[in-house]
């Protein structure tokens, strides 16, 4: 997907002032094209997040015969094939960057009558497949993965059995992929999670009317109901905001308002340990907005202390701990995170990689294997690389404004995956970063 390598330079800018909007939500856009493909009718979705990955599974279904229009940017028209209508593809399916896309897949794809291939990225294709494979292979799916790693060769045609799961390890996307295959299954599919994961399948698949029963840490549906259209409104995604959140607190005389935040309880763990470091967030006029609930978050420039981040808090933090690493880098004191070895799998290994590009830029961070201990100080300039993850290059986009000189970060290519016009958003806030000269 991302051909180019890039560089950023970064450096400090001014004061994060203003009221901003943050692209919508990547693991709601997903499920929002999935599952509208599926339905009877046709459904709108607005607020969808126009990166890589979400348009990498609209462009899925595109290919099973769906037709999905962009009437506008962020608006995605979905004709509906129904449960059961979605064509064979051409060939192998691109899910590019993208995690989500590629586990959601496996699970609705092996309910369907017809072979697929699932296919991705450099990083994609070292991410660990068996976590959807082996429960999957469970409910009478067949899933071939040379070592468990994609692509993915996922015969159609099997006869799927619902089934109780407990999974051993806390994942919304394992969660997705089995209540999806669920569908299609003779009988129940019960999940059970070892802590609760954000719970956007449920909700939808609820919204789209299929009957399914969830309460945090669980969920069930029986196979064999269909899908009704239904419009979508795609809150604003809070991982993203998150760079900003911190960006704002760290940089003195900030003051920075981000509108319609979606603060789903499972997605704001990274809320809760800010304020427990000393952070001033404020959320206002909380709302609801398709079913999430959003408000306006209110950030103002406060110094941080180091905390040990609490084991309960992971789960609902998942995708934020890079830019956790980067305001606990800046923090007074040390912080500590044990509980977290689900990282060491994400796009990069990023305990590693964040623990590489702080090391470099003057900070004493020790790793754990599902950890580190950060100890707090003065960050300078330098050189580090992003290792193709979007998220590490935003996160020490936001070290850089705390920094005593420029920072060149490497390899920022694959940002457009979740947060297209991230430069130009963090600019117009007030910080500093710009595309490199090419060499
Ligand atoms: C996601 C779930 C999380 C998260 C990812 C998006 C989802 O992954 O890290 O960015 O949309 O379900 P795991 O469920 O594997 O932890």
């Amino acid at each position: 997907m991302s051909a180019v390598s890039r560089d950023w330079i970064a450096s400090p800018g001014a004061p994060l002032c203003g009221a901003i909007d943050i692209p919508g939500d990547k693991s709601i856009s997903h499920r929002a094209v999935m599952i509208a493909s599926l339905a009877d009718g046709i459904s709108r979705i607005d607020g969808f997040l126009e990166g890589e990955d979400t348009r990498a599974t609209a462009a899925a279904f595109a290919r099973m015969g769906v037709r999905i229009e962009a009437s506008a940017p962020g608006t995605r028209i979905v004709h509906g094939v129904g449960i059961d209508g979605l064509q064979p593809p051409d060939g192998p399916i691109d899910c590019g960057n993208a995690g989500t896309g590629m586990r959601l897949l496996a699970g609705l794809l092996a309910g369907q009558r017809f072979d697929s291939e699932l296919v991705g990225d450099a990083s994609l294709s070292r991410r660990p497949m068996q976590r959807v494979i082996e429960p999957l292979a469970k409910m009478g799916a067949a899933i071939e993965a040379s070592g468990g790693l994609p692509p993915l060769r996922i015969r159609g045609g099997r006869t799927l059995r619902g089934m109780e799961y407990t999974l051993p390890v806390a994942s919304a996307q394992v969660k997705s992929a089995i209540l999806l295959a669920g569908l299609y299954a003779d009988g129940e599919t019960h999940v059970r999670e070892p802590h609760p994961t954000r719970d956007y399948t449920e909700r939808m698949l609820a919204a789209f009317g299929w009957p399914i029963a969830f309460v945090p840490g669980e969920a069930a549906l029986l196979g064999g109901f269909r899908l009704q259209a239904t419009d979508v409104q795609v809150p604003a995604d809070f991982s993203s905001a998150a760079f900003f959140i911190v960006a704002a607190t760290l940089v003195p005389g900030s003051e920075l308002r981000l509108r319609r935040v979606g603060m789903n309880p499972r997605r704001v763990g990274l809320l809760h340990v800010l304020r427990m470091m000393g952070a001033d967030i404020e959320a206002c006029d909380p709302a609801e907005q398709g079913g999430e609930p959003v408000a306006d978050l209110v950030v103002r420039h406060a110094p941080l202390h180091g905390v040990d981040v609490p084991e309960e808090h992971v789960a609902d933090m998942i995708d934020e701990f890079p830019v956790l690493f980067v305001a606990a880098a800046c923090a007074e004191g040390e912080t500590t995170l044990r509980g977290a070895a689900e990282l060491r799998v994400k796009e990069s290994d990023r305990i590693a990689t964040m623990a590489a590009g702080l090391r470099a830029l003057g900070i004493d961070v020790e790793e754990a294997p599902d950890g580190a201990r950060i100890q707090g100080g003065r960050l300078r300039g330098g050189t580090i690389d992003g290792h193709g993850d979007h998220r590490v290059a935003m996160a020490f986009a936001v070290a850089a404004q705390l920094a005593g000189g420029a920072v060149r970060i490497r390899d920022v290519a694959n940002v457009a995956t979740s947060f297209p016009g991230f430069e130009s958003l963090a600019t117009a806030a007030g910080m500093g970063v710009e595309p490199a000269p090419e060499a």
